[in-house]
Parts: structure tokens; sequence; C-alpha cells
């Protein structure tokens, strides 16, 4: 397992694992000439979970479970308390069965990080019958506020070693959500949630939707690159038929937006968030906040990346005439 999630993160760093396409790109917002607002006095903090962000911006959580991977929450941890913003860790399966690395998610746990999201797989869920025992356990393992169910059954289907039992998933993720010590919210991983998805969710206690859709990170090209390592033709075409596939992201925010708005559930879109252009497209279309990995595993210098989002997210606001997230989500936004 140590190997696998370090493969991911070699391949994503290294080989081109994106969606064919970026459905961002397919929105505008609507250009004010005359925003009769002074940049300067733009607010861009908003109250996620309870908790103050100075941007509604979440580093999406990635990676643990080997050594080096100590150094990479570090760097992103260290960031994420520098613009008081969330952050979540990658699945925790990892540390839970092994305590030598534990590390690697815990030392976020030195950084003042507004937002953290604890992280474990609704397979691994499945597998577990202390399963809330164990979500606890990764709560406390990071300190984390929020813990974040993940959904990767595309990934599942691709990788040679696959979980392919989703059989008894919202029975466990209702158990869970009702019982452990911190909120819950379930995120899907690159292939986006329905809005039929969601409703069957609302019957569980989770208190937000990460939509993690298409269009950024394909986990089906991560896999079929696995499989290729291994010399498993069969997989690593499958893994092409389905680079794909998924539901994008700013279409999984339109359709889930009022749902999530009616139940009162946080809503967040990650998937292909590349800047903080992205990121207002997203709010404005609906999400309360937007989270993105590639682009902060993929740039040279993660606090130069953050200094673009927020600069590009601001700039976003004064040329809508926006002076804060609310009126944001309120702004025009069109599709091409
Ligand atoms: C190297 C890497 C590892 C990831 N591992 C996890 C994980 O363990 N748990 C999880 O919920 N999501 C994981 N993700 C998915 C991201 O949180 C996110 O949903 C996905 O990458 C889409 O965002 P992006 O297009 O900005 O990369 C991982 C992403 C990357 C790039």
């Amino acid at each position: 397992m140590k190997d696998r999630k370090k493969e991911h993160v070699e391949i994503v760093r290294s080989k081109d694992v994106s969606h064919s396409y970026n459905y961002w790109d397919d929105f505008i917002l609507l250009h004010n000439a005359l925003p009769e607002i002074n940049m300067d006095e733009i607010d861009m903090g908003t109250k996620l979970f309870g908790k103050q962000l100075n941007m509604p911006l979440i580093i999406a959580g990635m990676t643990g479970g080997f050594e080096e991977a100590i150094k990479i929450n570090e760097e992103l941890a260290k960031v994420a308390e520098k613009y008081g913003i969330g952050m979540g860790v990658g699945s925790q399966r990892a540390g839970l069965k092994d305590r030598s690395v534990e590390e690697s998610y815990s030392v976020i746990k030195k950084y003042k990080i507004p937002l953290k999201i604890a992280n474990i797989g609704a397979p691994q869920l499945l597998e577990w019958e202390d399963a809330a025992e164990k979500a606890n356990e990764a709560i406390k393992m990071i300190n984390a506020d929020v813990l974040a169910i993940h959904l990767n059954f595309l990934q599942e289907v691709i990788q040679p070693e696959g979980e392919r039992n989703a059989k008894g998933c919202i029975k466990k993720i209702a158990e869970v959500s009702a019982s452990i010590t911190k909120p819950t919210i379930v995120k899907e991983t690159g292939a986006g949630i329905s809005i039929e998805t969601a409703e069957k969710l609302l019957d569980t206690d989770i208190v937000g939707i990460d939509v993690g859709g298409a269009g950024g990170t394909s986990f089906a090209a991560v896999e079929a690159y696995r499989a290729a390592m291994r010399g498993d033709k069969i997989q690593e075409e499958l893994g092409k038929i389905f680079w794909d596939w998924g539901i994008p992201t700013p279409y999984c925010i339109m359709e889930l937006a009022e749902l999530c708005n009616d139940a009162g559930l946080t809503l967040i879109a990650t998937g292909g968030i590349r800047h903080g252009l992205d990121v207002a497209k997203a709010i404005a279309l609906g999400a309360h906040a937007a989270a993105a990995a590639a682009a902060f595993l993929n740039s040279e210098s993660v606090e130069e990346k953050m200094e673009v989002f927020a600069r590009s997210l601001k700039a976003a606001m004064f040329l809508t005439g926006c002076k804060n997230i609310e009126e944001l989500r309120e702004a025009e936004i069109w599709t091409l």
C-alpha cells in the first residue's frame, strides 16, 4: 500500500493524467466594466464548517503513508497556515494499520490550519467492523475538524488490486456519520456526484458533499500507468477507455446547489480547479468553497501557486464588482 500511495504521487508529478477537457473553460463570469469598488477592500473570507477561512479554498486530500509524504504534507500545511485556508490529508488507511507512517499525516498538526480534514475510503469502512472507532482514530491523528469519506470506485475498478464490492456503503456512511466525534462529509475523487447519489446521502448525518468531479486528475489514467508498470495490458487498456469517465465538476455543482442549500449541506467543488478564476466560477455556480489537488502537487513552489490562486480570485471578484463571497455567490455566470 505504501508503494501505491507513493506511485500515485510519482505518476501525477511525472505524467499527464488530466482529463482531456477542463469543463471550467465552458463558463464565463460576466465582466463588469464599472465595478465601482476598491480592489483593496475586497474580503475573500468565508466560514466553512464553522471555521473562518481567508479564502473559500482547501488543499484537497492527497497523500500520506510513506516516508516522503512527511515532506509533501508539511510543505502544503505551511502554506495552508500562511494563507488561512483548509487542508485535507490522503487516505489514512496506511497510518491506521502501521503506526510507523503516522507522522506523514500527523505532521500537519504542527501548523495552525483553520480547517483540517481527515480521510478514509468508503471501501475500507466496509472492511472494518469497528469502522466508527477507526474513523475517530483518523480524526485524532491529525486533530481534524471534519472527516471526509471518499468514494473512488472508478479507481478501484481500474486498479489491478482494486476493491470492487460496493454493497453496504450507504449503511456504513450512515453508521459512521451518526456516531463519530466530528462532522462527516462525503467526497468523490474525480468522477463526480449526481443528484441521485446526493439524495441517497441525505438519509445520513453528513454535513457536506465534495463533488470531486471530472475535468482534472483522472484516477483511471493514474491506474492505467500503474497497470502498465506491472505489465497488466488489459487493466491498462481499461484505464485508457475510462480516462475521461465522470460527471464534470461544474455540472455537479449546478445540479447539487439547490438540494444542498435546502438540506443545509456544505457544497465543495473539487476537480480541475487550476486557479482562483476557477474558484470564483465554482462559487458563482453555487459551491461554498473549492479545493484543488494536482495544481498544488505539481507546482514548483506551493506558496507561489497559492499566491496565484489568491490574486486571481481577487481579480475575478474585482472584475465582477463583488466585495465579498456572498456577492460572488450571486454573480452572473454564463455557459458558452
Ligand atoms: C496524488 C493524489 C493522491 C490522491 N489521494 C487521495 C486520497 O487518498 N483520498 C482522497 O479522498 N482523494 C485523493 N485524491 C483526490 C483529490 O482529493 C481530488 O479529488 C482529485 O485529485 C481531483 O482534484 P484535482 O483535479 O485538483 O487534482 C488524490 C489526488 C492526487 C493527485
